[in-house]
């Protein structure tokens, strides 16, 4: 089995389908820079579904068994549908799901389900419609969210997962109201504490509420217990709700990082292979793809790059002196 230099497999692959999105976090999409102005990808920098189905094979014939399209916001790609009939068609994948804002969901997720996608994790930072608002840096309210994330239970698309993005100062008081809210609807809600990834949302440490904080802040309304996790690598800690009924997760990124499971790679829109969501440089794949690479080229160089794979930067962060180098941005990457 493929293996990096700590010994962690390869078996998580995130495909990021679309540079482009139609919200504007300020955490991740900042408006004043992403204005009509900013050039995104043009679109013969794009990969085609044929070539991402094709790095896709390549890469499930190394080890991976689970893939999520990402973005940027990827239900914004035309056609999405078709490119996952043809991942839903390889037969070692057990799980193909997809990150998305929920804008598009409801128009989509019949679609999304015909072609073979599993389930979807829908992210949505509050229940409240101004804190929402400001962080989706559009104004937008919570209901077509909801309407999105009712379609897709209604459809199949379960276990359903909310991201929440908790930023203290800016949405950790509706974090309880979050979590009634999806208990009632049976969907798993996961806080993820706020990271520094990319380099345009100024974060800093005492802008994170922490893991402990989630809980304590949920305990105190809800009674909570721990959970053991599903899978080793498991990104979430979870906790069950003691009178029955669900459970909620939080990703400790930043206080608890789990980089020793960490078996993700992931595929930029533009072809770059990124071995850690906080790396400065990937590695191009599409120009030896279009240069006419065949699949045994392509499968070596995925196999010298996860080889010499020594990320671990959440654990580093701590220890770090100097400030870590230009990072890629998340939404080129899909987190
Ligand atoms: P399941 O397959 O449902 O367990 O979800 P997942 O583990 O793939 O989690 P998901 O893709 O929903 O990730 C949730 C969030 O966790 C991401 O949006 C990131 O913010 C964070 N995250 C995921 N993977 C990593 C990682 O490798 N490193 C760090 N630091 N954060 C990550
Ligand atoms: N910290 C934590 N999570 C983030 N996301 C985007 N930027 C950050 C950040 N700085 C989350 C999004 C979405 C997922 C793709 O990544 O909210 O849920
Ligand atoms: Fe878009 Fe997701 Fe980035 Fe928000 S976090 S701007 S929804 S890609
Ligand atoms: Fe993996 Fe990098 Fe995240 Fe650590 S910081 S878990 S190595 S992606």
């Amino acid at each position: 089995m493929l293996k990096d230099v700590f010994g962690r497999p390869l078996k998580d692959l995130r495909i990021s389908v679309t540079d482009r999105c139609n919200f504007r976090c300020p955490y991740c999409m900042p408006a004043e820079i992403y204005g009509i102005r900013y050039r995104f990808l043009p679109k013969e920098q794009v990969l085609t579904f044929e070539e991402i189905t094709r790095l896709a094979r390549i890469f499930v014939g190394l080890g991976v068994n689970k893939i999520r399209l990402t973005g940027g916001e990827p239900l914004l790609r035309n056609n999405l549908e078709e490119l996952i009939v043809q991942l839903a068609r390889i037969e070692e994948v057990d799980d193909l799901t997809l990150t998305t804002n929920g804008y598009l969901l409801a128009q989509k997720a019949q679609a999304l389900k015909e072609a073979g996608l599993q389930r979807v994790t829908v992210s949505l930072d509050s229940m409240d419609d101004e804190i929402f608002g400001r962080m989706n840096g559009r104004g937008y309210g919570t209901q077509r969210v909801l309407e999105g994330i009712h379609k897709a239970g209604e459809v199949g698309l379960g276990p359903i997962k909310i991201n929440v993005v908790v930023q203290r100062g800016v949405n950790e008081n509706t974090i309880v109201d979050l979590a009634r809210y999806f208990k009632k609807l049976g969907h798993i809600v996961r806080f993820i504490e706020y990271m520094d990834v990319g380099n345009l949302n100024g974060w800093r440490m005492d802008q994170v509420f922490s893991a402990d904080e989630i809980i304590e802040t949920i305990s105190r309304e809800i009674q909570l217990e721990p959970l053991e996790r599903n899978y080793k690598g498991e990104v979430a800690l979870r906790y069950g709700y003691k009178n029955g009924g669900g459970e909620v997760g939080v990703i400790a990124s930043v206080t608890k990082p789990f980089c020793g499971d960490c078996t993700r790679v992931r595929l930029s829109t533009d072809g770059k292979v990124y071995t850690c969501l906080f790396s400065s440089e990937g590695y191009d794949l599409k120009g030896p793809l279009r240069a006419g690479a065949t699949d045994e080229e392509l499968r070596s160089s995925i196999v010298g790059i996860w080889s010499r794979r020594a990320d671990r930067y959440s654990e580093e962060r701590a220890s770090l002196t100097v400030k870590p180098p230009r990072k890629v941005e998340m939404y080129h990457i899909g987190g």
